[in-house]
C-alpha cells in the first residue's frame, strides 16, 4: 500500500524497485546473448541496429536467420504472404451459418439413428480439443523457430484460424445442446480420441521446451520433425475421417449447418497444410544436410504410424456402414492420401494403387475450387449467404 503521509519516500523507493527490475532484466538480456551462438536464429526481441545495413532478399532464411525479424519487407517467401492474403479474403465467423434447421433435426427423435449422433458427438469431442492443441503448437512452439517475417504474418493468420474452429465446434456444441462435459472431456476419456492428440503432444513439448533452441543439426531436424508430424499427419491426415464423416451428412441433408461450419474449417485446413508442406520443403531446401536416408525412412515410418492410427479412428467411430460409408472405404482412402503426403514432400508413395474412394472430398480441397471459392466468398460474406452441397 502506497504511504499517502510520505509520497516522496514512497516515490524514491519505488525508483528503486524499478531499477532492480531493470538490473534483473538487464541481467537476463545479457545471459541470454551469450548463449545466442553463430549458427542459432534471432526472435525479433533482438535491440535495433541503428544505421546497420537495409536488409537484402538474401539475408532471409526460413530458420536460423540473422536478419532483423521484425522487417516485412523485402520479401523472399511469396508464397507465404500469399497464403495471408488467401487465408485473409476467406476471412468467416461461425455465427453467420444458421443452424435453425439442425436443432430441428437434433431434437427429432425420429431424424437421426443413435449411430449417427455419435459420430457428430465423437467429432465435435475431436476436433474442438485437437484445434486448440494446434494453436497451441503454433504459438508456444513452432512460432519462434521460424525466422522469418512473411511466414510469421501467415502463422499468426493460421493461429486466429484455429481459435475460430474451436468457436465453430463449440458453437456448434452449443446450438445443438449437447453435454458439454461429455464432449470436451472425450479426449480424455473415449481412447479412439484420446491416443490422437496423446500421439501428437511429444511433437509440441520437443519445441515448447524453453531450453530448445535450432542451430544444431539435431535440433534443426527435430523441428523439421515436429512440423511434419503436425502439418503433414495432424492436420493433414487425422482430420480427414471426421471431416469425411460430417461432410456426407450434409451433402444428405442432416446437420447442414454443422457440414456447413466444416466445410469452411476444411478449406482453411487444407491452407495450414499446403503452408507447413511449403515450409517443410523451403527448410529442406536451405538446409540438405537433414534430409539424410535415415531421417527420411523414420519420416516415412512417422506417416505410416499417422495412417494406422487414422484407420483405427475410422474403425473405432464406424464400426458398422452408416450414411453409405463404411470403415475399409476409410482405410483405403487414408493410404490415398498419404501417398499424396508423401509425394508432396519427395518422400516415395507407400501405398501402391490406392485408390481414392470419396473424390468429392477432392472438389472441396481441389486449389482451383479453393480460389473460385474465395472469389465467391466476398460476395457470400456480404450477403451471409451459404454454401450449397452437391
Ligand atoms: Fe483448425
Ligand atoms: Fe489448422
Amino acid at each position: 500500500m502506497r504511504n499517502w503521509d510520505d509520497p516522496i519516500t514512497e516515490s524514491l523507493k519505488q525508483v528503486e524497485v524499478d531499477n532492480n527490475v531493470k538490473d534483473i532484466v538487464e541481467k537476463d538480456t545479457n545471459a541470454s546473448d551469450k548463449n545466442i551462438k553463430e549458427n542459432e536464429g534471432l526472435t525479433g526481441f533482438e535491440d535495433i541496429e541503428k544505421g546497420a545495413n537495409r536488409i537484402q532478399v538474401d539475408d532471409k532464411a526460413i530458420i536460423n536467420c540473422r536478419a532483423d525479424l521484425n522487417q516485412l519487407i523485402p520479401f523472399k517467401y511469396d508464397w507465404a504472404w500469399q497464403k495471408y492474403l488467401d487465408g485473409s479474403a476467406n476471412h468467416w465467423m461461425p455465427e453467420e451459418i444458421p443452424m435453425h434447421d439442425d436443432i430441428k433435426i437434433w431434437n427429432d427423435p425420429k431424424a437421426l439413428t443413435e449411430d449417427e449422433r455419435k459420430i457428430v458427438e465423437v467429432n465435435l469431442g475431436f476436433f474442438s480439443t485437437a484445434d486448440s492443441l494446434v494453436a497451441n503448437n503454433l504459438v508456444l512452439a513452432v512460432y519462434k523457430h521460424i525466422t522469418n517475417p512473411e511466414c510469421r504474418q501467415y502463422l499468426l493468420r493460421q493461429a486466429f484460424e484455429e481459435a475460430i474452429h474451436t468457436h465453430a465446434y463449440t458453437y456448434c456444441v452449443q446450438s445443438l445442446g449437447l453435454d458439454e462435459g461429455k464432449i470436451f472431456n472425450m479426449y480424455r476419456e473415449i481412447p479412439a480420441v484420446a491416443t490422437k492428440a496423446e500421439w501428437a503432444l511429444p511433437f509440441t513439448q520437443s519445441l515448447g521446451d524453453p531450453t530448445f533452441r535450432t542451430g544444431t543439426k539435431e535440433n534443426n531436424q527435430r523441428l523439421l520433425r515436429d512440423l511434419i508430424a503436425f502439418y503433414v499427419v495432424f492436420e493433414g491426415i487425422f482430420f480427414y475421417v471426421g471431416f469425411t464423416q460430417i461432410l456426407s451428412m450434409g451433402r444428405r441433408n442432416l446437420l447442414t449447418g454443422v457440414a456447413q461450419q466444416f466445410q469452411y474449417i476444411l478449406r482453411d485446413e487444407s491452407m495450414h497444410m499446403n503452408f507447413g508442406i511449403d515450409v517443410i520443403n523451403q527448410i529442406k531446401a536451405e538446409n540438405p544436410e537433414l534430409w539424410t536416408e535415415q531421417f527420411q525412412s523414420e519420416m516415412i515410418d512417422l506417416i505410416k504410424k499417422g495412417v494406422d492410427l487414422e484407420t483405427k479412428y475410422a474403425y473405432d467411430t464406424m464400426p458398422k456402414p452408416i450414411l453409405g460409408m463404411n470403415a475399409e472405404l476409410f482405410e483405403e482412402y487414408l493410404k490415398f492420401i498419404a501417398n499424396r503426403r508423401l509425394l508432396q514432400i519427395d518422400l516415395p508413395e507407400q501405398y501402391p494403387g490406392a485408390k481414392n474412394t470419396f473424390e468429392w472430398m477432392s472438389e472441396i480441397m481441389d486449389l482451383k475450387k479453393e480460389k473460385n471459392f474465395f472469389e465467391t466468398r466476398v460476395t457470400e460474406y456480404q450477403t451471409g449467404g451459404q454454401l450449397k452441397f452437391d
